[in-house]
This record gives C-alpha cells, structure tokens and sequence, in this order.
C-alpha cells in the first residue's frame, strides 16, 4: 500500500494507494466519529464495513444530480440519522458522489469530517483530491461549493478491473496532463505507483496554493478547449477524451505564439496517443462557437486564458489573440 501525504498546514492527511484500500476506512476515520453517512450511488458494492451505525445515502446518476437540490437531501439525510458535529461523511464513487458528498460535508453543522473512496480512475487521481467540492447551477458548472479537505482518501486500484473502457479513458486525459507537468513518464511506472505518482503531484501543488491565486490552475492544463466542447454539449466527449484534444490544442496555440517547437507539439500528440485519447477535434465543430466558449471559461477573467507550454514548463497566459485560437483549431482537425 502505497500513502501519499497531503501536507496542508493544519489539515494535513494521507491518500492511501493500492489493492483493497477501502478496508482502512474504521483506521482512518477520525476519532470520536459514532456514526457515518455513506454517501454513495445504486450499484455501487459496500466497500466498506464497520462497526458503528452507518447511514446510507444515494445520488442519483449523472450531472444533473450535482445540484443544491442533492445537497439539502444529504443534509436532511444526515440529520434524519442523527449525525453530530463529531461524526463523519464517507463518499463512496465516482467524481459526482465526492464532489456533492463533500459539500454536504462542508455545509452540514457547518463542516463535517468526509473520507472520499473514489472509485473511478479520475476520481483517484483528481476529483477527490484536493477539496475542491461543489454542485452546478443552470448558469454553470460547479458555481457554487466549498473548499473542504478531507480526513483521508482511500484509492482502492483493485476497483479500477470493473471500471468500463470509456470511464478508463476518461481518467487517462488527467494522466498526460500530468505528465506534462512534470515531465515525469508515468507510463513507465506500475499501475499503483503511476496514481500514488499523480496523486503526489497534484498534492505538491494544492499545498501551494489550495485555493488557487495562480499555481492551482496549471492544472487545468488542456482544459481551456476541453470545457468548450464539454459545454457545446453536442459531442460524444468523456472528460478525459476533452482532456487529450485540449493539450494537443493547447501545444499548437503555443507553437503559433513561439513558446514551443514543433517537436514539442509532435510530443503532445505522441503522449495523448500513448493514452488512447483523440487528437483532433469532433466532426462538425463550430470554430466561432468554441472561441466564444473558451472565452467565457469561467477561469477567464474577461480575457480568453489558457495554460501553455513554453521555455519556462507551464505558464498561464492571458489574452491569446483570436486568429491564432482559430488557426490552431484548424490544426486539430
Ligand atoms: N481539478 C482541478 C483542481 O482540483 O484544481
């Protein structure tokens, strides 16, 4: 098993990697917890066991779930079951279940104890590490949440054997992302090390800046495009499938604004592929519809942002003029 600490000062915990990890739950929870809210969805196996009452809690599937609606359910779930200030929220799933889990944890008395179980690949290595949580509204994605860490995350890999091929892919885009944050060749490492290795990533710079002045956003590095074709809403796009288009495109923006050779660029393309993820845009995209939605990307602030590649690693840059975002589209195609 491997553990990764997250050494934020004064909420510091350990992210626990490897096969059955989701038996560590009765060590990791703190103490003085009497009763659990298992926050989870239908089909979801009981990972978990303990000895102590345990309030069973679904969300329904899909993002439509991901409201305030779900999280005054929880809420009135956890209170119906008696849970105190001193008890605990385990979420058990996939992204949407961590996300809305922990936001009901971070409202409920004011703010819980929540241990995530993750049982995607994206959740290992992103959603669920972090404490990023939140819900949508029918203005945007995730526009209302909270920042709250939690006590543990527990990264069972041996859950990864079920996981079906496209929601694989999905947490694959988030992986050649980090590879190309550190430059580390994570593909070269065994399963177990390769999430505990992301994991580890991420944690060095959510400790640097949880709640993202500047250094936080490198990690939507490919996001720019990708949350654009999520929010056109009309391709058949896993977010990891997003995630693979929007670095080769964030490679060729940054290609035509000089920061990278062409060889870099081939390099995206190589690492992405590496991944089984697309490298090119949809049939039937909209350039002018993409660039209006890549402008009002909600890490926008009033100028069209994007996370490049340059002589210095990854940088954030502001402001990239609109003929080379339609000439790098036209590269993607
Ligand atoms: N998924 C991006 C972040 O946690 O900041």
């Amino acid at each position: 098993m491997i553990r990764v600490q997250v050494p934020l000062p004064g909420r510091a915990y350990d992210v626990w990697v490897g096969a059955r990890a989701a038996e560590r739950l009765a060590d990791v929870l703190p103490e003085g917890v009497r009763r659990v809210a298992l926050v989870t969805q239908a089909g979801v196996p009981d990972l978990v066991a303990l000895d102590r009452p345990v309030v069973r809690c679904e969300v329904g599937d899909g993002e439509r779930h991901k409201t305030l609606a779900t999280v005054e359910e929880l809420c009135r779930a956890f209170a119906r079951g008696g849970l105190t200030r001193g008890d605990c929220v385990v979420a058990v799933g996939g992204g949407l279940v961590t996300d809305v889990g922990g936001f009901a944890a971070a409202s409920y008395h004011r703010g819980i104890a929540v241990v995530h179980v993750p049982t995607t690949l994206l959740g290992m290595i992103d959603a669920a590490i972090g404490g990023k949580t939140g819900v949508n509204l029918p203005e945007g994605k995730n526009l209302v949440g909270a920042y709250w860490q939690p006590a543990a995350v527990l990264c069972d890999t041996e859950l990864l054997s079920a996981l079906p091929p496209r929601e694989w892919r999905s947490g694959c885009g988030e992986m050649a992302k980090y590879h190309f944050l550190t430059g580390d060749d994570l593909m070269a490492l065994p399963l177990d090390e390769r999430i505990a290795r992301c994991v580890e990533i991420k944690a060095s710079i959510v400790v640097d800046d949880e709640r993202e002045a500047e250094g936080r956003a490198l990690l939507n590095y490919g996001h720019t495009l990708a949350h654009a074709l999520e929010t056109a809403g009309r391709y058949d796009l896993r977010h990891g499938e997003a995630v693979g288009i929007g670095l080769v495109y964030a490679a060729e923006v940054a290609h035509r604004l000089g920061r990278i050779d062409a060889a870099r660029v081939e390099e995206h393309r190589a690492v992405v592929a590496s991944y089984d993820l697309p490298r090119s845009l949809p049939v039937g995209t909209d350039p002018d519809e993409l660039i209006t939605l890549m402008g009002r990307d909600k890490k926008a602030l009033g100028a069209v942002t994007f996370v490049l590649d340059g002589p210095r690693g990854l940088e954030i840059v502001r402001g990239v003029e609109r003929g080379e975002l339609a000439a790098a589209l036209e590269a993607l195609r």
